[in-house]
């Protein structure tokens, strides 16, 4: 080797040096705040020894309030590729050591340039954010920087999935970007998501609010329903996206993952025969049907901590991945209101920008009333569950378990939103109402006029159940295509899927619609 070519491979091993010493600073810091780095992250993230970096070597280009004098290799933020059981994923993770994770102008480009290859190659990106926002420093070039990302995070919405995990106390345009990706996952306790901190809020409002009331886990995954996931640690949070992975189709023209299934196809679960109770006013638990009829009982659930009434998640029939939404009678009764109906548009958006197949399992008795629900707009908000059902061309396959009244009946994936099969159980109600109130509003005056008007209105909501509380009027119309035995709801499930596994719809050409945001 000749001497200049020693001397150029000691100026990269010199270099190589420099990123190894700032990462032990990093470590030090990071670990006494009980918190890992940017790297170990990544370890944690990706499939051993499969990360390539990208622009190690970057430093930013700002020269005022003496930053000229701190320039740190890789601008405190690592990006690349690497491999989740195997499959190609791009990921960036901030250094919170570096000028607290903040982002100007060269560690923007390094996220872009992440992002634009992930689309062209058809891969997910995850990024993990430790930051304090926009860098102060660098002034408008950092809010341009967002707004690069920003721009690129709806370009590549529905083309390849996009997750974020938040790993600190993350502010300003750190949350903004993680709220136009497809799932957030945060850590309990370290990680905080906000626009701006309590000192601000102090500030402006005069409010006094801990890190953790206003943007902790608990707060965002079941008060405001930014965040999906929460866990305790980092290493089973990172744990966890791993697992969701396996779940995704790496972009939109691919189909999620299919495993060889070791839970027959045609499993019958007797229990499920005599589960609904007699009593159409006592609650269940929907978790227990979904277990009882997907692989392996593994329901994986997004945002199961938040807006109860309706249930969201992952699962796989046959090995192959579906999406479900169900109403859950344990919670308000499974109503539907602003929160359920958000969160449920959402997720069969998701499921629909990537071809996974949607089962809605049906127990709802209505939208839930009242002044803070129409006040807060339950209308419009409902209007989007309505929009994403009407909108989906993925095969939707939908099961009424119970009760499937009013405008909830037509809203939850009925077959005049064109699901694709439309199946009930014998204990079925399907109406415009509950026999109660129906009588109440039909037969008011024959009741007030009878000699004992609460044996009239018994007898008359008997009659009223005899007729419409069952779900053979809607199959006599077709608007449900069978009636089946609980016991046998997987095989029917799974043989639905089979038939529209090649489904292809086409509409009519617009630029996109305009769902009721
Ligand atoms: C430059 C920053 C920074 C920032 C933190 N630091 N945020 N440097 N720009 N935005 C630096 C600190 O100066 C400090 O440097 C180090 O990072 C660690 O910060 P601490 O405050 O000591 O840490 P902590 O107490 O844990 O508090 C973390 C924090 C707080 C909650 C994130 O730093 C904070 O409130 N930062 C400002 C958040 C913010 O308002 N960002 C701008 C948002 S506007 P030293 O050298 O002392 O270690 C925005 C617009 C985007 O993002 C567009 C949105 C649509």
């Amino acid at each position: 080797m000749s001497d200049s070519t020693q001397e150029k491979i000691a100026t990269l091993q010199a270099l190589h040096a420099q990123i190894q010493s700032s990462e032990e600073q990093a470590l030090k810091k990071q670990h006494a705040k009980g918190k890992k780095t940017a790297r170990e992250r990544l370890d944690l993230l990706l499939d051993p020894g499969s990360f390539v970096e990208f622009d190690k070597f970057s430093v930013h280009r700002c020269d005022h309030f003496g930053m000229d004098e701190k320039k740190i290799l890789g601008d405190g933020v690592i990006t690349g590729w690497g491999k989740i059981n195997g499959r190609p994923v791009y990921v960036f993770s901030n250094d919170f050591t570096v000028f607290g994770g903040s982002l100007g102008e060269v560690f923007a480009e390094k996220i872009c340039k992440i992002m634009d290859l992930a689309v062209q190659n058809g891969a997910p990106v995850i990024g993990i954010n430790d930051s304090g926002g926009a860098r102060i420093q660098e002034g408008v070039v950092s809010l341009a920087g967002y707004a690069d990302i920003f721009y690129r995070n709806v370009q590549t919405s529905g083309v390849v999935p996009q997750i974020s995990v938040i790993m600190g106390p993350c502010a300003g345009g750190a949350v903004y970007s993680p709220a136009l990706t497809d799932f957030t996952f945060m850590v309990e306790g370290t990680s905080h998501m906000f626009i701006t901190g309590p000192d601000v809020v102090k500030a402006v409002t005069g409010e006094e609010i801990t890190f953790e009331a206003l943007g902790g886990a608990d707060t965002h995954t079941r008060l405001s329903g930014v965040a999906h996931f929460a866990f305790p640690d980092e290493a089973e949070c990172l744990e966890n996206v791993r697992y969701l992975m396996g779940f995704l189709p790496s972009n939109n023209l691919d189909t999620a993952p299919a495993y060889p299934a070791s839970d027959p196809a045609d499993r019958c679960e007797e229990s499920l025969n005599s589960f609904i109770p007699d009593n159409p006013n006592k609650p269940y638990d929907m978790h227990t049907i979904i277990q009882s009829v997907v692989d392996d009982g593994i329901f994986f659930e997004v945002q199961g901590a938040h807006a109860g009434n309706i249930l969201t998640g992952f699962a796989r029939m046959d090995g192959k991945t579906v999406g479900l939404v169900a109403n859950q009678p344990m919670v308000l009764a499974g109503t539907l209101d602003i929160d359920a109906s958000v969160k449920g548009a959402r997720f069969v958006r998701f499921c629909d920008a990537f071809n996974i197949p949607l089962i809605t399992f049906v127990d709802v008795p209505g939208f839930l009333p009242g002044r803070e629900q129409e006040h807060g707009g339950i209308i419009r908000h409902g209007a989007k569950l309505l929009y994403a059902y009407a909108e989906a061309s993925v095969p939707k396959i939908t099961l009424i378990t119970r009760k499937a009244y009013g405008g909830a009946y037509d809203v939850m994936c009925s077959k005049h939103l064109h699901a694709d099969i439309n199946f009930a159980w014998p204990n079925a109600e399907i109406a415009v109402m509950g026999s109660d109130g129906a009588v109440q509003i039909i037969f008011r005056r024959q009741i007030q006029a009878a000699a004992d008007p609460a044996a009239e209105a018994k007898k008359l909501t008997e009659e009223y159940k005899a007729k419409f509380a069952n779900p053979y009027i809607a199959a006599e119309r077709g608007y449900i295509d069978d009636v089946i035995l609980p016991a046998e709801t997987r095989k029917y499930l799974i043989r639905a899927l089979e038939m529209n596994k090649s489904k292809r719809e086409t509409r009519p050409k617009r630029k996109h619609g305009n769902i009721p945001l």
